[in-house]
C-alpha cells in the first residue's frame, strides 16, 4: 500500500546522538517534533543538546557502561560531529545497535589522506595533494604542487584548525612544527572563485535528496555566511548533483551529509571534503525547507521516507560568533530575520552562539 513502510524506529522509540553540541541540539528538536526521545552521549556536563534531550549520558565516548546503556535503548544511535572515536561507534555495532552513518563514512571523514584518496578514486577532482610524515615531505610536495601549499593535520582539524600555509622549503620545518609534528597532508592552493557547498541524504531504501547548492563565506577558517539557493550554472550545479550522489552511494551511507566544494573560474568543481553529518551551511534549511537538514537525517536513519528539499525561500544565513549573540534583542525583533541560539553558557570569541536566517523571495 502506498505510502506505508517499515521504520527501523517508530515514533517513541529512542535515538541516540554521540555528541552534545549546536548540531545535537537542533537534531534532538527535530526528533522530539517526530514523536522520538533522544538520549545524549557526551562528556560535556550542560551541553546545548542535553538541554533539549529527553535523558543525557555524561561519560566518555569510549565509556563500556555509556555504550551498552546506549545500545540497550536506542533503536538507533547517530553522531553530531566527525571526531567521535571510531571505536566508540564499532562498539556499539558489537553491541548490536544500529549505527547510521555507518563506519566506513565516519573512517574515511576523519582522515583527509583518506577522504582526498577516496574522492579521486571515485573520479571526484579534489586539490592535488600529497602525504606529510617528516619535514622532507613538504620540501619535496611544495616541489610538485608548487607554493604555498596549505599544510593541514590529517586528522581531527575543523574550522580552519591544524592549518598552516607554507610559502617556500624554508619555512617547513618550522610549519611542521606550527602543527606538532602529526601526520599531515599537504595540498596545493586551489584558486578558487568562491566556496559552495552541498547537503544531500540518503534513506534506508536508497533514496536521494539534495537541497540546492550554497554559497559560503569563511573567515579565517570559520564559516561566516551562506546564502542559498546559489547562483550557479546548469552544468555546476549538475556536477555537485553528482559529486553527491557517488559519495553516498559508495559509502553506503544512511542519513545527511554536507560536502564543501571549490568552484574554479570556469565553473567546474573541486571537492574539499565532506562532513558525516549535518552542517553548518545547511542551516539555512530550517526555516526554508518543509523539511530541513536535521528533520532530514532522523527521517533517514529511522527508515522514513526522505522528504522534499526543494526551497519556498531564498536566505542568508549568518553565523553568530562569540559577541554576535549579544545582539539578540536587536535581530528578534527584525522582520523576516530567524534567530536560532543554541544555549552555550559561556561567550568565547570566535564560538558559534548560534545564527540568524533572513528569507526573502526566490528569485524568478
Ligand atoms: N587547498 C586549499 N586551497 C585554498 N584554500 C583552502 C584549501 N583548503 C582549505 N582552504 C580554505 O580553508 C577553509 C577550511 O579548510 P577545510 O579543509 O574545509 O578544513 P576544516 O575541516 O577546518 O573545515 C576552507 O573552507 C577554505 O576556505
Ligand atoms: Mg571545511
Amino acid at each position: 500500500m502506498a505510502g506505508v513502510f517499515d521504520p527501523a524506529a517508530p515514533p517513541g522509540a529512542t535515538i541516540g546522538i554521540l555528541g552534545g553540541g549546536q548540531l545535537g541540539r537542533m537534531l534532538a528538536l527535530a526528533a522530539a517534533r517526530l514523536g522520538f526521545d533522544v538520549a545524549i552521549l557526551t562528556p560535556e556536563d550542560d551541553s546545548p543538546a542535553a538541554r533539549v534531550a529527553a535523558r543525557t549520558l555524561v561519560a566518555d565516548y569510549q565509556d563500556a557502561g555509556a555504550l551498552t546503556e546506549l545500545a540497550r535503548c536506542c533503536s538507533v544511535v547517530t553522531y553530531e560531529f566527525e571526531n567521535v572515536p571510531a571505536p566508540a561507534v564499532e562498539r556499539l555495532t558489537a553491541l548490536g545497535a544500529r549505527v547510521a552513518p555507518g563506519a566506513s563514512a565516519l573512517e574515511t571523514a576523519q582522515d583527509r589522506v583518506k577522504e582526498k584518496s577516496f574522492f579521486e578514486a571515485n573520479g571526484m577532482p579534489t586539490v592535488a595533494f600529497t602525504p606529510v610524515t617528516t619535514p622532507g615531505d613538504i620540501v619535496r610536495g611544495l616541489r610538485r604542487l608548487g607554493a604555498p601549499a596549505l599544510l593541514k593535520t590529517r586528522r581531527e582539524g575543523y574550522d580552519g584548525k591544524g592549518q598552516v600555509w607554507v610559502e617556500a622549503a624554508e619555512e617547513a620545518e618550522a610549519a611542521f612544527a606550527t602543527i606538532s609534528g602529526v601526520p599531515a597532508i599537504l595540498e596545493a592552493r586551489a584558486d578558487f572563485r568562491r566556496e559552495l557547498s552541498v547537503i544531500a541524504a540518503r534513506g534506508r531504501d536508497g533514496a536521494i535528496a539534495a537541497y540546492p547548492l550554497t554559497e559560503n563565506r569563511h573567515e579565517g577558517g570559520v564559516l561566516r555566511r551562506s546564502t542559498a539557493p546559489a547562483d550557479a550554472s546548469d552544468q555546476t550545479r549538475a556536477q555537485a548533483l553528482t559529486i553527491a550522489r557517488k559519495t553516498l552511494e559508495r559509502l553506503d551511507y544512511i542519513g545527511v551529509l554536507g560536502i564543501e566544494l571549490f568552484e574554479l573560474p570556469d565553473g567546474a568543481l573541486l571537492v574539499n571534503e565532506f562532513a558525516p553529518r549535518v552542517h553548518n551551511s545547511g542551516h539555512w534549511t530550517l526555516d526554508a525547507c518543509e523539511v530541513d537538514q536535521f528533520e532530514q537525517h532522523i527521517r533517514a536513519i529511522a527508515g522514513w521516507p526522505l522528504g522534499p528539499a526543494e526551497p519556498f525561500a531564498a536566505v542568508e544565513m549568518r553565523n553568530l560568533l562569540g559577541e554576535d549573540a549579544g545582539r539578540w534583542q536587536e535581530l528578534a525583533a527584525e522582520p523576516d530575520a530567524r534567530l536560532w541560539l543554541y544555549g552555550k553558557r559561556e561567550v568565547e570569541p570566535g564560538r558559534k552562539m548560534g545564527h540568524v536566517n533572513r528569507l526573502k523571495p526566490l528569485p524568478r
